[in-house]
């Protein structure tokens, strides 16, 4: 992702416009296109646009352009997950309006949304964290009441879920092994290594061994898929924020942990893992499964733990006493913490060793 200085396009202007008229039902006196465009992977850019003459907490709103078959993908998949999560209600979970403006033939589309009660400017969880002053209280507030509202689908059961390939997009594989040849070299051949007095299994064996046929069955609801704080939006609310997902490129039927373990994993790789040694960081995983943690712990230590226990407290209460449930978790944090080495700015090391403390706890015969 890069902010640029805007130089927009008559064509993006154009696509704008047109959103705009669509949502506002009248031709439209003046745009302003904010200076900031973010590109995303994929040839997709991101506006913020206000439009002059209207009440302010409606006149501002995201416009995505980018090729036409993928942002409609998007579009549907969008209405699919608020048709399956939101069901008509005035949804925390995605933005209140969006709406489509196909270009035509091959050309670019543009989706655009609205977020809910948007009268101070929202801004993505990623943005908090780096700005550095956080209320976590709040943010886990946000944080439990988006997963209270992502479990009420029914999910269904799915009998030999392939992890390897099902978790495939995730896994990142040639990404994953480049960046971890680079790191490791031979080392990366290796069943097992060690960090200070501890042994952890080997990740990319886990992997090895799942690409060798291992399936089981497992729960299957409509996901978000990509459920990282850069896509999940806090729209300030009074004294709380409430939580808004963006961007579903990924949202589908899938496994129905996939949300909360990347959440997990991406705050601890993108954000924690960062201000903790190697040792602090696998003794707070130890931490959390054993719910011991010591007094010492610093501000940081503190918030990790608060915040992955409401991810976890959330993951439990939908699995509502699920057979192998923390291999499933096990497994499914090591896989996507294991892919997130292949991600740009992420802390391959800390990503690792998260993945190797996963897979260290995944049953011996049981599952792998
Ligand atoms: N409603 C919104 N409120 C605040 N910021 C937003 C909103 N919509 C988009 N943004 C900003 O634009 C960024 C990019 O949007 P989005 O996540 O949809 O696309 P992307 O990640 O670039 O695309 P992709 O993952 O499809 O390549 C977000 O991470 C966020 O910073
Ligand atoms: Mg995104």
């Amino acid at each position: 992702m890069l902010n640029v200085p805007v130089v927009i396009g008559a064509s993006d202007e154009a696509l704008i416009r047109l959103a705009a008229e669509k949502q506002f039902h009248q031709p439209i006196a003046r745009l302003l296109i904010l200076n900031e465009l973010r590109l995303g992977t994929g040839a997709r850019k991101v506006y913020s646009v206000e439009v002059e003459g209207f009440d302010t907490s409606r006149s501002r709103f995201y416009a995505k352009i980018g090729p036409t078959s993928r942002i409609r993908h998007e579009y549907e998949a969008y209405r699919e997950f608020d048709a399956t999560h939101s069901r008509g209600r005035d949804t925390a979970v995605v933005a209140s309006q969006s709406w489509l403006v196909e270009g035509r033939d091959d050309s670019d589309s543009c989706f655009s949304f609205l977020v809910p009660g948007e009268a101070a400017p929202s801004r993505p969880l990623d943005d908090h964290l780096k700005g550095g002053r956080i209320n976590w209280d709040r943010v886990c507030d946000a944080v439990r009441d988006l997963f209270s509202r992502l479990r009420r689908p029914k999910k269904v059961d799915r009998d030999g879920f392939e992890w390897a390939d099902r978790y495939s997009n995730y896994l990142r594989r040639s990404e994953t092994e480049s960046r971890l040849r680079d790191a490791l070299g031979g080392a990366l051949d290796e069943d097992a290594f060690t960090v200070g007095s501890r042994r952890l299994k080997s990740p990319w064996t886990l992997v090895e061994t799942l690409r060798h046929g291992f399936n089981s069955k497992v729960r299957e609801r409509m996901v978000h898929g990509d459920c990282h704080q850069k896509n999940i939006v806090l729209v300030p609310d009074k004294n709380r924020l409430r939580p808004c997902l963006i961007d579903f490129r990924w949202s589908r039927q899938f496994h129905w942990l996939v949300d909360h373990v990347l959440l997990e994993q991406s705050l601890k790789v993108f954000h924690f893992g960062r201000y903790l040694s190697d040792e602090r960081f696998l003794a707070l995983h130890d931490w959390l499964r054993d719910g011991n943690p010591p007094a010492n712990l610093s501000p940081v230590e503190r918030d990790l733990l608060a915040v992955v226990r409401v991810i976890r407290t959330a993951a439990e209460e939908e699995a509502e006493g699920e057979d192998h449930f923390q291999d499933q978790y096990s497994l499914t944090s090591a896989i996507t913490a294991l892919g997130m080495i292949g991600v740009h700015q992420c802390d391959a090391w800390k990503a690792w060793l998260s993945a190797a403390w996963f897979t260290t706890q995944c049953r011996q015969g049981g599952y792998v």
